[in-house]
């Protein structure tokens, strides 16, 4: 009898490959509750997006195929008031990098966190040290045409530390997103405490 795809396995330290896109077959098998994440993985418009250099895809694979994906590229991140002031900063657009897409499969249970906290280290150790960045965004989907529930992804963020750059911002919101944010620099004092001597 064939196991439950995915069972009985631990993403919390799983590998994270970045997607070539001339990788035959990505996406087969993957599912999500919400089907525009599936199309977008199987479909060219992820791949031409990588070929142009306008997003980087990350992939959390398996023996039983994709877990979970998270797109990254470069963002701005604006804010009402100079959230930097007791740092003596005092602007309030800051350097940032925008989570784009990001989908799990619900049988790979863990994947979509494992995904986020691989996002934050890779963030902080490899482009942390060469740019400026201080924050990541993400633009929460919400979904209000549904019927009972909204689907909301923003708790799934607020959980992982994200806040909202306008909590003020109407609900719900008339552009089917609200953005958060998230600050590295707890994590960036953290890996300098263990890698500095
Ligand atoms: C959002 C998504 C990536 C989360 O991935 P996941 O693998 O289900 O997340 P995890 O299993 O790692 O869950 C981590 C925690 O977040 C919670 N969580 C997940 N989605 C949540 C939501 N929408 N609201 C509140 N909490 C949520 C889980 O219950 C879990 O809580 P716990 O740690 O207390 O057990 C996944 O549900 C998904 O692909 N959704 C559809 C696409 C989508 O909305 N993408 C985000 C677009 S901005």
């Amino acid at each position: 009898m064939p196991y439950p795809k995915f069972s009985g396995i631990d993403f919390s330290k799983h590998d994270v490959i970045e997607f070539n896109p001339d990788q035959p077959d990505v996406g087969k098998g993957f599912r999500c509750g919400r089907g525009e994440f599936v199309s977008y993985i199987k479909g060219e418009k992820i791949r031409n997006e990588l070929r142009s250099s306008t997003s980087k895809c990350w992939l959390l694979s398996c023996r039983d195929g994709l877990a979970a994906y998270v797109t990254l590229l470069a963002d701005k991140l604006t804010m009402g008031t100079p959230i930097l002031i007791d740092e003596d900063v005092r602007y309030t657009t800051f350097p940032a990098v925008k989570v784009g897409w990001l989908a799990a499969d619900p049988r790979a249970k863990g994947s979509g966190s494992r995904l986020m906290e691989w996002a934050m280290e890779y963030v902080v150790l490899e482009l942390v040290p060469r740019l400026g960045i201080r924050f990541l965004t993400v633009d929460a989907l919400y979904d209000a045409d549904l019927p009972g529930q909204p689907y909301d992804a923003s708790g799934f963020y607020y959980k992982l530390g994200f806040r909202f750059t306008n909590p003020d911002e109407e609900n719900p919101p008339s552009d089917g997103f609200r953005t958060m944010y998230f600050d590295l620099m707890p994590l960036i004092q953290q890996i300098n405490q263990v890698t500095q001597p």
